[in-house]
């Protein structure tokens, strides 16, 4: 059921927080070793520079930090932590040093739905509030530097280390999701994917090609569900993959770009965290406000793709 059932118990973002890598790795330092430029990078990308470095957990446990004190939380407050990474330190067990590290109490656990993995989690944090948890803890984290090749010029350019992390706290009535939507295409699975210890291997033209209609088919969905069009938006808050796919997108959903959260010419393509990272910037400059509706819409690898609409500090009915 992707729209929100009247009385169901919803829930409302209450903190957030995001982080980068280390160092920044400018399209200039790229030029050293390979066969690209600046210009091609900027023109094709929208990627001016990207920031690698850390750990996954590391990232999480930063950018969650500062989503508890926001929310004005103590780590024993938090009744689950849901890690969305495609890139986790360990073959299990990242979840768990990041619960660790952070002092919570509670069950942890990855979700692995690439670059629509935090929408994944956020949405699955909603079922959690239905199920009787109070306060989830949603991280997205991915240190896609570990799984590039460096050699490689039609991908080094693109992916980059982040993280960002939300805290949803339950609400009497139906609180902020309005709609959304979780879809997956496994025909195309051989178009994006890493093998465990490996790089990533892309067709990059066509993925450009699919994203742009699975994005909006994902949207369109959400607002359907959430009975909304483009124009009741305030902001889009995509998947940073390309500023061309992010255009295109906007333009078919009739989204002027005023109304997106960009971040691609300073991050790169960060996966999970690329959501919440321009969530949290578009928070941070005051771009949203209370009543706002908001899209979040996310693809990746798999391939997969999701949306949610949330109406900023809750729904009144
Ligand atoms: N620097 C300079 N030239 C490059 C280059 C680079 N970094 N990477 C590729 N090229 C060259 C190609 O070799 C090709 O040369 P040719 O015409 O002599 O064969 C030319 O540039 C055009 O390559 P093409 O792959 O057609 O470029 P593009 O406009 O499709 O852009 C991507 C390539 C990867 C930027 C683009 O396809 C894309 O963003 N795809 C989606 C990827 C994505 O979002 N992945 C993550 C999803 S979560």
């Amino acid at each position: 059921m992707p729209a929100t059932r009247p009385g169901s118990i919803g829930g409302v973002i209450s903190g957030w927080g995001a982080t980068l890598g280390e160092r920044v790795v400018t399209n200039h330092d790229l030029a050293q070793t390979l066969d690209t430029s600046d210009e091609w990078i900027v023109t094709r990308t929208g990627i001016s520079e990207r920031r690698i470095g850390g750990t996954t957990a590391g990232l999480a446990c930063r950018a969650a930090s500062d989503a508890l004190s926001l929310a004005g939380l103590t780590p024993d407050r938090i009744d689950a932590l849901i890690l969305s990474t495609t890139t986790p330190d360990r073959q299990w067990g990242t979840a768990q040093i990041v619960q660790r590290e952070l002092g919570l109490q509670c069950g942890s656990f990855e979700v692995n739905a690439a670059c629509s993995g935090f929408v994944y989690s956020l949405v699955n944090a909603h079922g959690l509030l239905a199920m009787g948890a109070d306060r989830v803890l949603v991280i997205g984290a991915d240190t896609l530097s570990r799984i590039t090749d460096w050699n490689d010029r039609a991908t080094a350019p693109l992916f980059a280390d982040a993280a960002g992390a939300v805290v949803l706290e339950s609400t009497d009535g139906p609180g902020q999701l309005l709609g959304w939507d979780l879809d997956s295409d496994g025909s195309a699975s051989e178009l994006l994917w890493a093998d465990v210890g490996g790089t990533v291997n892309m067709e990059g033209k066509e993925v450009f090609r699919r994203a742009v209609r699975i994005m909006m088919d994902s949207a369109e969905k959400s607002m359907r569900h959430a009975g909304i069009t483009a124009d009741d938006l305030a902001l889009i808050v995509p998947h940073q993959a390309n500023i061309r796919i992010i255009t295109a997108a906007c333009e078919r959903l009739g989204v002027d770009m005023e109304r997106a959260a960009v971040t691609i010419d300073h991050t790169g393509n960060t996966s999970s965290a690329s959501i919440p990272v321009a969530l949290t910037e578009a928070l941070e400059a005051g771009r949203i406000a209370d009543g706002d509706n908001i899209l979040l819409v996310g693809f990746g690898g798999g391939m997969t793709a999701a949306s949610a609409v949330l109406r900023w500090g809750g729904a009144t009915s």
